[in-house]
């Protein structure tokens, strides 16, 4: 019987597939099963990289890519499961973009503004900062800062060493829906007021104050703005793990790019898209796809500070956000 339903199938698809592309139209049932899957389906595979490689790429092109560009010294974070970059912008989850971005001791990256929504999580900071909508904020290993969507912003650096960062937006979004676009000011730097207190900074402190008041092998803290999230797209979480514990997540349609804020341990990934079990230390970055079983193993001797930048903010405000508590 299942064969003969297939062979009406294909005998309809024969007779109007060549008339329905004339009409701009196309037979649903050819590729429904693309359309809607059973499970969640990014096409993300877990994915890291590692600090001191990274690092190393950076100060080789920071030799040659000028200051006057320096708003673009970035090296993206592409993740393989999307092939070979080619379009406008690499993706490092299904949603969010992520690269790492260094100043140079008195540089500045020139001023802009843009649609996409970035925020940055401090790798290492002398005296570096970012300015934005007027307020000039310094920051130190582990802080946050914002720059909201349509911000005037520029970054430098009043140290004796390089500041590195990790950047992340929601540029995925805009290649999507052809968004993005900026304006670069007209002078490098924008007027500004330095800053102690601004609500586009976070600093690690605070988080780790947070995490450390929770008495649980794994604590979790949400970055937040007056109780709510600081972006409609991109969301921030920090988490600490104690020395010697094992944590497992439940699987959720969000993203995670987490960045390791201290410690070393292991974190084992089963996405849709393949199973990883990575190794890592400070400042590494992994990639955790959506709707993947997560554990993290902290190492016996500390205890493990780890940073994420995700999607829970875009899939909370579309009402995508599913979990799965069953065991794997
Ligand atoms: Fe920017």
């Amino acid at each position: 019987m299942a064969t003969s339903i297939e062979t009406c199938v294909e005998e309809a698809t024969t007779r109007i597939m060549d008339q329905c592309k004339e009409k701009n139209s196309w037979p649903m049932w050819t590729v429904n099963d693309k359309i809607s899957k059973l499970v969640p389906n990014p096409r993300a595979v877990p994915t890291s990289w590692k600090w001191d490689e990274m690092k190393k790429l950076m100060l080789e092109s920071a030799k040659y890519v000028p200051e006057e560009m320096a708003e673009r010294r970035a090296l993206m974070m592409v993740n393989p499961g999307f092939g070979e970059v080619t379009g406008p912008s690499p993706y490092t989850t299904d949603t969010i973009y992520a690269g790492f971005q260094m100043v140079l001791p008195g540089e500045t990256a020139p001023a802009h503004r843009h649609i996409a929504f970035a925020v940055r999580f401090i790798q290492e900071s002398g005296n570096g900062f970012t300015s934005v909508a007027g307020q000039k904020i310094y920051l130190q290993q582990g802080d946050l800062v914002l720059t909201p969507s349509w911000e005037w912003h520029y970054h430098g650096n009043d140290g004796k060493e390089p500041t590195v960062w990790v950047d992340c937006l929601d540029i995925p979004l805009h290649v999507y829906a052809r968004t993005n676009f900026l304006e670069p000011y007209p002078t490098a730097k924008v007027p500004d007021l330095v800053t102690n207190d601004s609500p586009f900074h976070f600093a690690w402190s605070k988080t780790q104050q947070a995490l450390d008041s929770q008495d649980t092998p794994r604590a979790v803290y949400h970055y937040l703005s007056n109780g709510s999230p600081f972006s409609k797209t991109i969301g921030a979480q920090a988490e600490r793990i104690l020395k010697g514990h094992s944590v497992s997540v439940a699987r959720e349609t969000v993203s995670f790019i987490y960045v390791v804020r201290r410690g070393q341990g292991k974190t084992t990934i089963r996405a849709p898209t393949g199973e990883a079990t990575i190794e890592w230390k400070e400042k590494d970055v992994f990639v955790v796809p959506a709707w993947s079983w997560v554990t993290h193993e902290a190492s016996e001797s500390d205890d493990v500070y780890l940073f994420a930048l995700t999607d829970r903010s875009l899939v909370d405000n579309l009402g995508l956000g599913r979990i799965d508590y069953s065991k794997p």
